[in-house]
């Protein structure tokens, strides 16, 4: 594989991001306004806005879930950040991620010193069908969409294929699920806050509330089984097996690096970045992994000189608990058919050896589709930081990776990330 380099090294001196969730009536303005003060007040010694020489937004759709088009200026308006460049970057659910790298190579090349990086989605004003058929559209409109596939299909179409392959059960998809729940619940940030003990005893006192039959699970698996409770989606996938529809923004500052000190102490440095493309998936040879992530991690580790085993944690893009598994064996955390038992087995938890998705990842976190490849680097800045609280994985984490995934891997973007 060709190496690459960055022309300038390229720091990270702030982050920070709205809540994610379903905000009837607020629009990606409002939530963008939001996670950019939330990144302002992470800027250790602050900064003037006038600094900011360009912005590149990720964005999917605001025209068909917000009936607004060419966004990004409308961003600088509301920003206050007026006649500042700015690029809406759309690469479906990598929209966020492309951006960020948009807004490496703009510093790497020399152009700009300092960037904001934003990433905005608002879907819940749609209703479902209309979400789905939205977001279908980052599929094959020749080949898939007219078949019925929905993102829910693609992905359970993939998810029957590795589970066959493997020989495994639906029980890695749900370990995938428990463990970014667990997450989720310590962050005050995400979608859906609740472990799944949390939502079973919601769910039994709601009922309890209307005078309606109490449901009797034992445990979390006759949860997961009962088909009021967990509908099947796309088989396999469950209710629980799928991120939810959601609103919400990040951003990042990001400046040339011999520039970081004058901002923190401690800036973190983007070390690796790779980007690959694939046809949709009905043409691919094995739908048990995502070629593209593993071109797009290949191309960081070499540009960053460091293997996926010194990597601290990674927040992967797990629109669906298979993509979580297949994410974890594409950017070369384990071997082709283990990642769901590495999930089972703890090994991906907050705590385990290799931590995956401590934000909660898109499965609790949410998942504002063009918001989702910037989020993951500000959970990478604070665990690097270890400003991530209750969820914080310990001091000795040096090196972040973020796996952010277009359609079905017809984009993936990867970043490396450094603490010195
Ligand atoms: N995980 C867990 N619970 C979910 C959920 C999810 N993904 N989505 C919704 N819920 C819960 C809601 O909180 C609500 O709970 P309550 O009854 O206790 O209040 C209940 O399920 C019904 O919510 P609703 O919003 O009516 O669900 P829905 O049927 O409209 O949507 C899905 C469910 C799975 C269809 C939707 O979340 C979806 O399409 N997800 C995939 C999004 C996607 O494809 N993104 C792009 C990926 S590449």
């Amino acid at each position: 594989m060709k190496e690459r380099k960055l022309g300038r090294g390229v720091a990270m001196v702030g982050a920070g991001m709205s809540t994610f969730g379903a905000f009837a009536g607020i629009s990606t303005r409002d939530l963008l306004a939001d996670a950019y003060r939330d990144m302002i007040a992470t800027v250790d010694r602050g900064f003037d806005p006038n600094e900011i020489d360009g912005l590149y937004i990720g964005n999917f759709s605001s025209e068909l879930f917000e009936g607004q088009g060419h966004t990004a200026p409308i961003m600088t308006e509301w920003l206050g950040l007026a006649h500042r460049p700015a690029t809406r970057v759309e690469n479906a659910c990598a929209s966020g991620g492309t951006a960020l790298r948009q807004g490496v190579m703009a510093i790497a090349s020399g152009l700009y010193d300092v960037v904001l990086v934003g990433g905005i989605e608002k879907m819940s004003d749609l209703p479902i069908e209309r979400a789905t058929d939205a977001l279908a559209t980052a599929g094959d409109k020749l080949f898939e969409i007219p078949s019925g596939f929905t993102f829910p299909a693609f992905y359970a179409t993939m998810a029957s294929a590795y589970l066959d392959r493997y020989g495994l059960g639906a029980e890695v998809l749900r370990a995938v699920a428990v463990k970014n729940h667990e997450n989720g619940a310590l962050n005050p940030k995400a979608h859906f806050g609740q472990r799944i003990a949390d939502v079973m005893a919601s769910k039994k006192a709601a009922a309890a509330k209307k005078g309606k039959p109490v449901p009797q699970w034992k445990d979390i698996e006759e949860f997961f089984a009962d088909d009021r409770a967990n509908p099947m989606i796309a088989w396999p996938l469950r209710l629980f097996d799928c991120s939810p529809v959601s609103d919400g923004a990040a951003c990042v500052l990001l400046v040339r690096e011999d520039l970081a000190l004058q901002f923190t102490d401690t800036p973190i440095r983007i070390i690796g970045t790779g980007q690959a493309s694939d046809g949709a998936l009905h043409g691919r040879p094995d739908i048990t992994t995502v070629t593209s992530a593993r071109i797009a991690a290949g191309e960081a580790y070499a540009m960053a000189h460091v293997t996926p085993e010194e990597i601290s944690l990674a927040e992967v893009h797990d629109c669906f608990t298979i993509a979580e598994i297949v994410a974890t064996e594409d950017i070369g955390f384990f071997e082709a058919g283990k990642g769901g038992v590495a999930a089972i087995d703890g090994v991906t938890s907050r705590l385990g050896a290799r931590p995956v998705n401590t934000s909660g990842g898109l499965k609790s976190k949410g998942h504002p589709v063009g918001a989702s490849g910037v989020a993951q680097a500000v959970e990478i800045w604070k665990q690097l930081r270890q400003e991530a609280g209750p969820r914080g994985i310990g001091a000795n984490a040096r090196l972040g990776l973020t796996h952010n995934v277009g359609g079905t891997g017809q984009t993936s973007v990867v970043h490396i990330f450094e603490r010195r």
